[in-house]
């Protein structure tokens, strides 16, 4: 496995591999890998021979009063799993690569309206600040695919929603959610909870392992079932930001007669925000 630090390097390596006829799978990163980014990279090995993962902590995408500055860098841990992971390059620019006009002058990308939503009204410009670094990075590696956890399930739509917008000739895959076996999503984050914290921490998807029981047997309206499990994160001791059921496709509220569908929450335990998700096919009933 290579490292690169400049674009022009990574731009160099792969022209040669598309002259040579490779396809290449990108798996974009903040580092701090765990076995959450592991599957993704396994994803990207079966997609194509050619295996690109980045590594940038996006000072773009955090709002102020975020945990940019602390947010955990792990760049020795991240290099050995990569190379054990099989992928070919690891693309770890400076900031100044990045952005070079500032990150604070760069031309945005931004995908109106699902970035509004959900996330995007707790945290304003955040998903402008993915879509910029993502749109870069695909400018930068030009992949066939890109590999997504469904663990940021918004994420994964809105960057649907702008490859399709912009017609960026990219196929986006998305990979199932990793766990530890308690049902806690893997997170870089999980490592701020405290032991009390860590332990009440896989309620969050044991809540919406029961609202989905509810609406898979037809116990209550949308509504209800959301109301629900609102209160139950907070019996449970965390501060639930939303628990919201939403069509899976675009993350419009569901309606009656939807069958694919995602249960979407995020609530603070202590200092730390957890999000989680689990997909319903109400067609399966
Ligand atoms: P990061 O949080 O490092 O996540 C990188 C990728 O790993 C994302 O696609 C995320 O959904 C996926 N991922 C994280 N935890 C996972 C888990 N438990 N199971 C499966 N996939 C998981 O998401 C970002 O970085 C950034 O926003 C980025 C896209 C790199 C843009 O800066």
């Amino acid at each position: 496995m290579d490292t690169l630090t400049d674009i022009r390097f990574v731009r160099g390596r792969i022209a040669a591999w598309k002259r040579e006829g490779h396809k290449l799978a990108f798996v974009p990163t903040m580092g701090n890998l765990h076995t959450g980014h592991a599957s993704l990279i396994a994803r990207a090995r079966e997609l194509a021979p050619r295996v690109v993962v980045s590594v940038f902590v996006n000072p773009l995408q955090f709002g102020p009063g975020e945990d940019f500055e602390r947010y955990p860098r792990t760049p020795a841990n991240d290099a050995t799993m990569l190379e054990e992971g099989g992928a070919d390059i690891l693309f770890a620019p400076t900031a100044d690569e990045m952005y070079p006009s500032g990150a604070g002058r760069t031309a945005i990308v931004d995908v109106p309206d699902l970035a509004d939503q959900l996330e995007g009204r707790f945290r304003p410009g955040h998903f402008a600040g993915v879509c910029t670094v993502v749109a870069k990075l695909f400018n930068i590696v030009q992949p066939d695919f890109a590999v997504f956890g469904e663990k940021d399930f918004q994420q994964l739509v809105v960057i649907r929603r702008m490859v399709r917008d912009l017609c960026m000739p990219i196929e986006i895959v998305g990979a199932p959610i990793v766990r530890a076996e308690d049902g806690l999503a893997l997170s870089s984050r999980n490592q701020y909870l405290d032991p009390r914290e860590r332990a009440t921490a896989p309620r969050l998807n044991e809540t919406l392992r029961c609202a989905r029981e509810r609406l898979l047997a037809g116990e209550g309206s949308v509504h209800e079932i959301e109301s629900k499990a609102s209160s139950e994160l907070v019996e449970a001791g965390f501060r639930p930001d939303y628990v919201t059921i939403r069509r899976a496709t675009d993350l419009r509220p569901a309606q009656p007669g939807d069958r694919d569908l995602v249960i979407l929450a995020t609530a603070r335990l202590g200092a730390v925000r957890l999000l989680d998700n689990l997909r319903v096919d109400l067609a399966s009933r």
